[in-house]
């Protein structure tokens, strides 16, 4: 049995240098819901819920090129109609890196489509491609919201992350994450996030780009704070066993309990119960006030208790 059980990769975050500007990109080009949640911060979402905090930050860690979302459209007739469109608009987002479109080499990390990629005004990388990536078609349901971005509404089909050593890292998130794992046909692998997010973990040796905890991935359980409390012991206890480099203390966060940790990859967890087992995405949906004052907290405090 893992260390956590039953639990699924639900939410990620991204640090952007200015919001209403990441915003704009996030609803006009990359197709994706947005919501404002305080001054600073905001919610993304994609149409298979799978969401993302972002939160304006004065200093951002760099971020690697392996760290990069993965959007889809239905086929390369439609990635190169998105190029062009992007290419058109690419001052007006302040998009950093636009490549040509080009099928991506299978044996970098298990990805062969069409497609290209982008590094926006923040210095966050975006793939846009075919929709037949390593996790299988996804829906692209129709008429979704919103309507008129470039890139059509539909699911964040993946994220990447980097990593020291696949064996070590795939123990990890067998034994310790409970997640599940798939080995790729080289220095790769996936996991389907327990049908939350799916990412690609891309071994990079050295070349690996440390990460801060407004990088981090949210791991939800369906429990009460008690378990978040014994969970956070437990990764206490094995923290050199697994390589773990920092385990935060448990506090209330975004509307859930939770308790940061930091990987042998420097990867960064927040694994969480939310309040009343709602998700911050309809939390906030349902109530901006009360969830813009909890975020508020939530943020300084983890800024403070984890900046190195
Ligand atoms: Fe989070």
């Amino acid at each position: 049995m893992p260390v956590i059980e039953g639990c699924r990769a639900t939410h990620t975050t991204l640090e952007v240098a200015n919001l209403e500007r990441a915003t704009r990109f996030y609803t006009e080009v990359m197709g994706l819901r947005t919501h404002q949640v305080l001054e600073k911060a905001g919610h993304l979402i994609d149409t298979r819920g799978v969401y993302a905090a972002y939160i304006e930050m004065a200093r951002r860690g760099p971020q690697p090129f392996l760290n990069f979302y993965a959007r889809v459209v239905p086929d390369a007739r439609a990635v190169d109609a998105a190029h062009a469109r992007i290419a058109a608009v690419k001052e007006r987002y302040e998009i950093q890196e636009l490549t040509a479109p080009a099928r991506e080499d299978p044996s970098q990390f298990g990805v062969g489509t069409y497609g290209f990629y982008i590094k926006d005004a923040d210095g966050n990388w975006w793939r846009v491609e075919e929709n037949a990536g390593p996790f299988g078609p996804l829906e692209i349901p129709p008429g979704a919201e919103p309507r008129d971005a470039i890139v059509p509404a539909g699911p964040i089909s993946y994220v990447t992350l980097e990593c020291y050593n696949l064996d070590a890292t795939m123990r990890f998130y067998r034994e310790f994450l409970g997640i599940d794992v798939e080995p790729g046909a080289g220095r790769y692998f996936r996991s389907r996030g327990n049908g939350g997010v799916n990412l690609i973990v891309v071994q990079v040796g050295d070349q690996l780009v440390p990460q801060t905890v407004m990088n981090h991935h949210g791991i939800t359980i369906w429990r009460d704070e008690q378990d978040i409390d014994a969970l956070h012991t437990v990764a206490e206890r094995v923290q050199a066993e697994y390589g773990i480099r920092k385990v935060m203390p448990a506090t209330h966060q975004h509307g859930s309990y939770s308790f940061y940790m930091q990987d042998l990859d420097t990867n960064w967890w927040e694994i969480e119960v939310w309040e009343g087992h709602i998700d911050p995405w309809t939390r906030v949906e349902q109530n901006p006030y009360k969830a813009a004052a909890k975020a508020a907290a939530a943020i300084e405090q983890a800024t403070a208790t984890t900046a190195t």
